[in-house]
């Protein structure tokens, strides 16, 4: 069981800025839980105190019941995506992937005959069998987003965060890639949160969206249900008005 809890989570900022407020949220073993709201609600922070790259200001962060409040980074069992996914420029493909497991130490450490298996599964399950020696300036953006992924699912992360990591995409990459995020959870039922400011995508990638608006969460269901019977004024506007304009947007296109 891998769950994650946070339980009346605030984070204020030393200038003041509360950017979460008395975060109530639970995900649950093997889900796939996206973070939903506007720019500046408070996502990325949630999502950096679960990592541990943020202080916790007032509650508590658990993962598999256990309080991870103190716990450093690297011994919290996690794999992260980011929106800029710096990968190391000078190694290839193959390097970038098993970079993570030749650093490991101790009884984590694999062989490198079993480092070596993980990183070509890993490559074939991301169809980057044929990109191992190429250097992340000889890759397109979508395969860069893909060994970054792989970067972080290769160390088998108890939990899987990933932060706007298809921002730099263009539309029809940002398509392909959320189908294959999507294959992957279900390959790999690794529990799994997911930041995005955008709707669409929301509500095509999550087992349950928690939608924010300034810090406070607002609503926290499967992506239907919030479309269907949105919480309050803010779910209305945000979510379902949204997804209604682009939809009748795309109707008049067609139609006219
Ligand atoms: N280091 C910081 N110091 C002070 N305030 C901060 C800091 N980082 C973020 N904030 C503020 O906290 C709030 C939440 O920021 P956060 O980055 O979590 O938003 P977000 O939902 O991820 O937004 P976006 O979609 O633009 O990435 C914002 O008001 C932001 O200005
Ligand atoms: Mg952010």
């Amino acid at each position: 069981m891998v769950s994650v809890k946070f339980e009346n989570v605030t984070k204020k900022y030393d200038d003041g800025t509360e950017a979460v407020s008395s975060l109530n949220l639970s995900v649950s073993d093997g889900e796939f839980l996206v973070l939903l709201g506007p720019s500046g609600c408070g996502k990325s922070t949630t999502l950096r105190m679960l990592a541990g790259l943020e202080d916790v200001s007032d509650g508590n962060i658990k993962i598999d019941d256990v309080r991870v409040n103190d716990l450093p980074a690297g011994a919290r069992g996690l794999g992260m995506v980011f929106q800029s996914y710096a990968l190391y420029p000078h190694m290839n493909v193959e390097e970038n992937l098993s970079f993570g497991l030749k650093r490991a130490t101790g009884e984590a450490r694999l062989s490198n005959e079993e480092i070596k298996i993980s990183v070509e599964s890993m490559a074939k399950m991301l169809e980057l069998s044929e990109e191992l020696s190429k250097l992340p300036k000889e890759l397109s953006g979508g395969q860069r987003q893909r060994v970054a992924l792989g970067r972080a699912l290769i160390k088998r992360p108890k939990v899987l965060l990933m932060d706007e990591p298809l921002s730099n995409l263009d539309a029809e990459l940002r398509h392909q890639m959320r189908g294959e995020i999507r294959r992957l959870h279900e390959e790999l039922g690794c529990t799994t949160i997911y930041v995005t400011h955008d709707q669409i995508e929301a509500m095509t990638l999550a087992d349950r969206i928690a939608i924010l608006d300034k810090g406070i969460l607002q609503q926290n269901c499967p992506p239907l249900e919030a479309y269907h019977k949105p919480a309050n004024e803010f779910v209305e506007g945000f979510l379902v008005k949204h997804l209604n304009d682009i939809r009748d947007t795309t109707k008049t296109l067609f139609e006219e």
